[in-house]
């Protein structure tokens, strides 16, 4: 696209503030400028501000909804699942997948997330969590698995160098991939125009989870699963260290053609209680879908059974398999929603020619949900699992979901796995443990795998048990 060209499409879909913001550049930069502008999504700038910058997506109204349907397994079930599940994984059919491109703010970690040391005892980062994890299915499953990681524009090169630093965790590097995510830019929520960060720069972030499509198709990742004979993508996020990254029973329901389509399942966990910030599976017609917490009425968040149960409480913990045909095809269609969230977005102002640090949110960011994909899905699969093995996010600094309630379910879990081997644990009055725990997949993979050389005779209150 030629100069003259950016300037008629900025001019078409109304962001003419960008050429005034050229006229005060000398040449060079006006050109960076006016590069970075071409690469905007022009064609449908205008649709984007019109219809979700300004007035946000229409609600659709919560009808015909009714709960999702779950699988909970049965003993029976889950070994015929996981029996299933292993000759999938033992094909090679099965690529690891971290989604690593947010940007933290809650947590306000100076680097990507994945560094963050999650674990009680060594400290061990995110992912180094994941990657030994990665190895032992590898190993367990005689056959290297591929991993890839989303990563954005902001943390790429941190996130590369911190994996060469540190060898690729051992993994043979061929056996990683990184590639950064889209990015959108951002809007001033009053007249819907692009920010600018700097007199030069216009004020982009990241486009999503949902955007990790798209980022799999650009990245040349879909095209060389297939290549590769990798048919399934087992989707997880960076923040949670007890996610299951090779789960051969999830694995197993989910290519398990009487009881899903294969394009994408779920995990569940049941909700604490009415009001926690989760998404819900929900059905909704004849589509499963999440709903927010936020779009979900009082009435149907409090609605219990007649044994008392939440109707509602099928939590969206973000761990999902995709098909790689179905994610090819999510990508052709291109039909995954923008929301809309208000932010804080730093930015330089025309008019006075200076930057401001907004104290309110000023701005628009758009971005996509990868579980959104789901109201594609003919038949999904939804699996509930406990809450207390399979997931410990960490978002924020202090409280709920942060690294010191992480370190509680670690604890909290690998004491339960040293207990049912035979071990006294200590413990609370709430029943916590009280000892840090950590036992490496390496070492073990299930409480079962614990060889009895490695446990300990009994754990106290201040003891440190690494395995
Ligand atoms: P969150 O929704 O928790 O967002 O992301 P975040 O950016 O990490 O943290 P906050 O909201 O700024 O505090 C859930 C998962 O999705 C990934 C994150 O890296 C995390 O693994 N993600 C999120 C992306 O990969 N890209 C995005 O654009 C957004």
């Amino acid at each position: 696209m030629d100069t003259e060209q950016i300037r008629s499409r900025l001019k078409a879909c109304g962001q003419d503030h960008i050429l005034e913001a050229c006229e005060k550049l000398d040449p060079a930069r006006r050109s960076a400028l006016l590069e970075q502008a071409s690469r905007l999504p022009l064609d449908s700038l205008r649709e984007l501000i019109d219809s979700f910058v300004l007035k946000g997506a229409a609600d659709e109204p919560c009808t015909a909804i009714s709960p999702a349907v779950v699988t909970m397994p049965d003993a029976a079930l889950a070994a015929e699942l996981t029996a299933r599940g292993e000759q999938v994984i033992r094909d090679g059919r099965v690529a690891a997948f971290t989604v690593a491109g947010g940007q933290g703010t809650r947590l306000g970690w100076g680097g990507p997330k994945g560094t963050y040391p999650a674990t009680p005892v060594s400290g061990k980062p995110l992912f180094r969590v994941f990657a030994e994890q990665i190895e032992a299915a590898s190993i367990a499953w005689d056959t290297p698995i591929r991993w890839y990681i989303m990563t954005s524009e902001a943390n790429d090169s941190a996130t590369r160098s911190f994996f060469a630093d540190n060898n690729w965790f051992g993994l043979p590097r061929t056996q990683v991939m990184l590639f950064p995510q889209g990015m959108m830019p951002c809007f001033d929520r009053g007249n819907g125009n692009v920010l600018l960060e700097a007199p030069d720069r216009i004020a982009m972030s990241p486009d999503g989870h949902g955007g990790s499509i798209a980022a799999l198709h650009a990245s040349g990742a879909l095209e060389e699963m297939s290549v590769l004979g990798i048919d399934t993508i087992s989707y997880f996020q960076v923040d949670n260290p007890l996610s299951s990254v090779i789960d051969p029973l999830f694995i197993g329901l989910h290519s398990d053609p009487d009881r899903s389509s294969g394009e994408m399942s779920s995990k569940m966990v049941p909700k604490r209680e009415s009001a926690e910030k989760v998404g819900v599976f929900c059905r909704v017609g004849e589509r499963t879908q999440v709903i927010e917490y936020s779009d979900m009425p009082e009435s149907l968040m409090t609605e219990v059974d007649d044994d008392g149960r939440l109707r509602y409480d099928a939590g969206n913990i973000a761990i999902h398999l995709l098909g790689v045909e179905f994610a090819n095809r999510v990508f052709e269609e291109n039909e995954l929603p923008w929301h809309r969230a208000l932010k804080k977005v730093p930015c330089f102002d025309l008019e006075t020619q200076s930057q401001t640090t907004p104290e309110f949110p000023n701005g628009v960011k758009l971005e996509r949900f990868i579980f959104d994909a789901l109201s594609l899905v003919s038949r999904p699969a939804i699996l509930e699992v406990d809450r207390s093995m399979e997931f410990a996010p960490i978002k924020n600094a202090t409280g709920q979901d942060s690294p010191e309630s992480c370190r509680q379910a670690q604890n909290d879990l690998y004491g339960d796995w040293l207990a049912s081997r035979g071990v006294d644990v200590t413990r609370d009055g709430n029943g916590h443990v009280l000892a840090d725990i950590e036992i490496s997949p390496l070492s073990a993979m299930t409480s079962e795998q614990l060889q009895p050389e490695d446990l300990p005779a009994a754990v106290g209150s201040d003891d440190r048990i690494l395995i």
